[in-house]
């Protein structure tokens, strides 16, 4: 048995002996790969913004998943898997309760899934890890083809999206079984806004003053190409990525440490992190070494009650935060780099504003964001479950597990009651980012303490740091059907940390 000292010897990014680890706590679980592709400077490119995908009617989205590549380092292409050509995907823009369909067909060499993570979406459109969609293609059908497991297999596939819930930043990406961090990784990821008339009523910064970003880190070989450390015969990663694959490029809109041009006004940020394993703590700095204020309005699953602000932010992969920064004590000229504490060398640098211009600003950031979270007391609660993400093994491999059991979709792991308000209690050994389909929920309590400033509001992903034991509560309402929850570093993900959520 691969017991959790084992992990953890191999899992520090610090590579610090299990005890020394355990002491320091180690602020991330996952080994870093090293670019031998010449890396740019610092705030050089400028920050894209992924285009926003034009309805083919009203309501309906195609995306043709194929190869393209890209400069993403200066000077070099990078071959990507994409949503219709460029990673990040292009933005889906939606309203609250006006249903979408997206026909993706796969131009790829190899089977993919695609779910709306945070979506409260039907079961047959969520992205089951084995309801594939195959290649067009068909020439190489790839590991997953013969799967006896896979149920459901189409050359194209519509996922019907009712988005019958609160405005938020989604992000869709890929999911198939065992394949999903390598799929990621090389470019299956894009954003998903929902909004509605409330929100825009109440006078955020928008237009050019809203900037999606999404933060994911990689690496790259000497001819632009990325580097990932899959295993040649089976999914997984090689030993030494056991524990989270780490890039040392920081992107952001797939650019390396990009620069933005803003105005000395507030800008609302919306943060994802779609990092494999990285997870991130992040403060604006002035050059002359002052912090700005990160003023959360919102968490995965949307505005909170009321503003709060934060000198610094985690946050683990998977997880969205939505931020206002005010650039207008900045001088003009003046820079505001966003940078990783929990980031060594470069990896401390995501990217930076640079203040242009000063200008009006009559955006605001008003006292009640909103008035319709849950309010589940933990006595509305009709079960307590209790799961351990633990290191183990699977199929005489190195795994990770729930409940000391890999992933398998055969199995019943939960079955819950449409409606039924449970609170789970998630323990981990290591950093797992934990992640609900289809219902949000509120953190309750760390180790048996209050959650943390910035665990607010509703969520779909709660970040378990090693050792910890977090309370969460929630509503199973939306659909019935078949669910998962997993953890969201992807390598655990593709190593058995999944499971099955059943809704009757
Ligand atoms: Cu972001 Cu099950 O996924
Ligand atoms: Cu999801
Ligand atoms: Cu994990």
């Amino acid at each position: 048995m691969l017991g959790i000292g084992g992990a953890l010897g191999l899992v520090t990014a610090t590579g610090l002996s299990t005890a020394a680890a355990l002491a320091r706590h180690p602020s991330m679980t996952g080994a870093q790969l090293r670019s031998a592709a010449p890396l740019p400077p610092p705030f050089q490119v400028p920050l894209p913004i992924p285009p926003v995908l034009r309805p083919v009617a009203p309501g309906r989205y195609e995306i043709t998943q194929r190869e393209a590549s890209a400069e993403i380092l200066p000077g070099l292409r990078t071959p990507l898997w994409t949503y219709e050509g460029t990673f990040p995907g292009p933005t889906i823009e939606s309203r609250r309760g006006h249903p979408v369909t997206v026909t993706h067909r796969n131009e790829l060499s190899v089977p993919t899934v695609v779910h709306l993570h945070g979506g409260r979406t039907p079961a047959d459109s969520d992205g089951y890890p084995t309801d594939l969609v195959l290649p067009w293609s068909g020439v190489d059908h790839g590991h997953g083809m013969h799967d006896p497991r896979a149920v459901v297999t189409e050359l194209t596939r519509d996922y019907t999206f009712p988005l019958d819930q609160r405005p938020t930043l989604l992000w869709y990406h890929d999911h198939r079984m065992d394949y999903t961090a390598p799929a990621i990784w090389r470019g299956l990821a894009g954003l998903h806004i929902v909004r509605d008339d409330a929100e825009e009523s109440l006078g955020l910064p928008a237009g050019p003053r809203e900037l999606p970003l999404m933060i994911a880190d990689r690496a790259f070989a000497a001819d632009g190409s990325l580097i990932y450390p899959a295993l040649p015969d089976r999914p997984g990663v090689t030993e030494e990525y056991l524990a989270g694959v780490l890039g040392d490029v920081i992107l952001v809109n797939g650019a390396p440490w990009p620069v933005h041009e803003v105005d000395a006004a507030r800008y609302r940020l919306r943060l994802l992190n779609a990092s494999n394993a990285r997870h991130y703590e992040l403060e604006a700095v002035t050059d002359d070494g002052r912090r700005l204020d990160l003023v959360q309005i919102g968490a995965d699953q949307g505005l909170l009650a009321a503003p709060v602000t934060h000198a610094t932010l985690p946050v683990a992969p998977a997880e969205r935060y939505d931020v206002i920064v005010d650039f207008a004590g900045v001088p003009v000229g003046g820079r505001v780099r966003i940078l990783n504490r929990l980031g060594a060398g470069r990896t401390r640098e995501v990217m930076a504003f640079r203040v242009a211009r000063r200008a009006a600003d009559d955006s605001r950031i008003p006292g009640v964001l909103s008035a319709d979270l849950p309010v589940w007391q933990r006595s509305d609660a009709v079960r307590v479950r209790e799961f351990a993400f633990r290191a183990g093994r699977m199929h005489g491999h190195h795994g990770w597990l729930i409940g000391g059991l890999p992933f398998d979709p055969a199995r019943s792991d939960v079955v819950t009651g449409l409606g039924d308000v449970e609170v789970w209690r998630l323990v981990a050994d290591v950093h797992h980012p934990i992640h609900l389909h289809l219902a949000g929920f509120r953190v309750l309590s760390r180790s048996g303490r209050p959650p943390l400033p910035h665990d607010v509001g509703l969520k779909d992903t709660v970040s378990l740091r090693p050792g910890e034991s977090v309370e969460i509560i929630t509503r199973f309402d939306g659909y019935r059907g078949r669910y998962l929850f997993h953890c969201h570093n992807a390598e655990h993900e593709d190593m058995g940390m999944m499971a099955n959520l059943e809704i009757i």
